[in-house]
């Protein structure tokens, strides 16, 4: 199935390319022929390029929008939501047609949006909602309470809750709390265990049970890997086994598998979940030290923006009939994501999980590619 996904997907990635000409903003000699793309322009504003999947997101997304003649104008703002916001006022200053923003703080964006509706540009949130405005019109993304669903009945299953007597010891390790969907991520997980939990067969010892307890600053490993010392120096120092480190996502992941590394003294093998697929993280699960990740082809994602954004463009209105249309299944969703100010227009993608037995997948997604000996995966690039 996923198969016919990536293949659907290229095969349509490719067939723009071919209609639409291969030449970029950036090229000298334009043909003549290209599309009347070239008059218009698109601001990319991405968080950081610290972490590796906003590398990916921002390359992708150029690549479409420039290979359909667009010209691209790409930010990344060190994770500083105040650069950010410059880098967008900057953006609405060079009268871009578009915005499209994955948010360093959803929260922070509203008022420097305002002078995106007075120019009339059109606003699209990318993976992370942006919040407290009436600007955006759109938003892309995975369905993200399902990718803490997916941690949370992967963690159900290895250890077999229905059956297994307990009790388990289980920590919960989130994302950054201006960052819409780390809520997301965290809820979809703690719900999912929320009746074994309930009836004490997993137990959280440091009794960090809700988001703002267990957030990491940037979502940085560094962070998760500090904060994962001092819950095992209070809480596991005193013999008590760590059964379980949920973990929202990769960069995390990474920093609390070091962490247990140094400073874990019990040996059974902790269960550590993830979400992106980044390459390092690849590597832990080969060798054992991350369980699992939730994958999220980001490329299908940009192709799902690049769809919206071409009709918005055109000065169409996307809507659920687009869905049929796209290279890739969608999910189209008007009642989960509130802004606070609207329910917003939701475009969401399907992630999956990934463990050492199902890497060959990613191969087939195209993005990677095994290594010499066949036993971790590269960047296919
Ligand atoms: C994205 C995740 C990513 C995280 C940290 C989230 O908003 O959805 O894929 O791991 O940010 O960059």
């Amino acid at each position: 199935m996923k198969k016919v996904i990536a293949a659907l997907s290229s095969l349509v990635i490719g067939s723009s390319l071919v209609s639409c000409g291969s030449s970029s903003s950036n090229s000298e000699s334009a043909p003549e022929t290209k599309v009347s793309n070239t008059d218009k322009t698109i601001g990319i504003a991405m968080p950081t390029q610290n972490l590796e999947r906003w590398n990916n997101d921002g390359e992708y997304l150029k690549k479409q929008f420039e290979d359909a003649g667009y010209n691209v104008i790409l930010t990344y703002s060190d994770n500083d939501a105040t650069k950010q916001n410059n880098d967008i006022v900057g953006l609405i200053a060079d009268d871009v047609d578009l915005l499209l923003i994955a948010a360093v703080e959803g929260d922070k964006l509203a008022s420097t949006l305002e002078g995106a509706v007075e120019k009339g540009i059109s606003v699209v949130a990318y993976d992370r909602l942006i919040m407290d405005t009436d600007a955006v019109t759109y938003y892309i993304s995975f369905d993200n309470s399902a990718v803490g669903k997916l941690q949370g009945n992967f963690v159900r299953d290895s250890l077999d809750l229905d059956n297994a007597e307990g009790p388990f010891n289980i920590e919960f390790i989130g994302g950054d709390d201006g960052d819409n969907n780390a809520k997301y991520f965290f809820s979809g997980a703690y719900d999912s265990l929320l009746e074994y939990i309930e009836s004490g067969k997993l137990v959280i010892k440091s009794g960090r049970d809700e988001f703002e307890k267990i957030a990491t600053k940037d979502w940085s490993s560094e962070n998760a890997k500090n904060n994962m010392e001092a819950t095992l120096k209070a809480h596991y120092s005193d013999g008590s086994q760590l059964d379980v480190a949920l973990c929202s996502n990769d960069s995390t992941a990474l920093g609390v598998a070091q962490a247990i590394e140094s400073s874990y003294s019990g040996s059974n093998k902790v269960i550590i979940t993830g979400q992106d697929g980044d390459i390092e993280n690849l590597r832990n699960i080969v060798d054992g030290k991350q369980s699992m990740t939730v994958y999220k082809n980001v490329n299908d994602e940009a192709a799902v923006a690049f769809e919206v954004c071409r009709k918005l463009l055109d000065g169409e209105v996307p809507a659920a009939s687009l869905v049929d249309t796209l290279p890739v299944e969608v999910t189209y969703d008007t009642g989960s994501y509130n802004n606070g100010k609207k329910y917003i227009q939701s475009y969401l993608l399907t992630p999956y999980v990934i463990t050492k037995d199902n890497l060959q997948l990613l191969v087939e997604t195209g993005l990677y590619k095994w290594d010499g000996e066949k036993k971790y995966l590269e960047a296919a690039k």
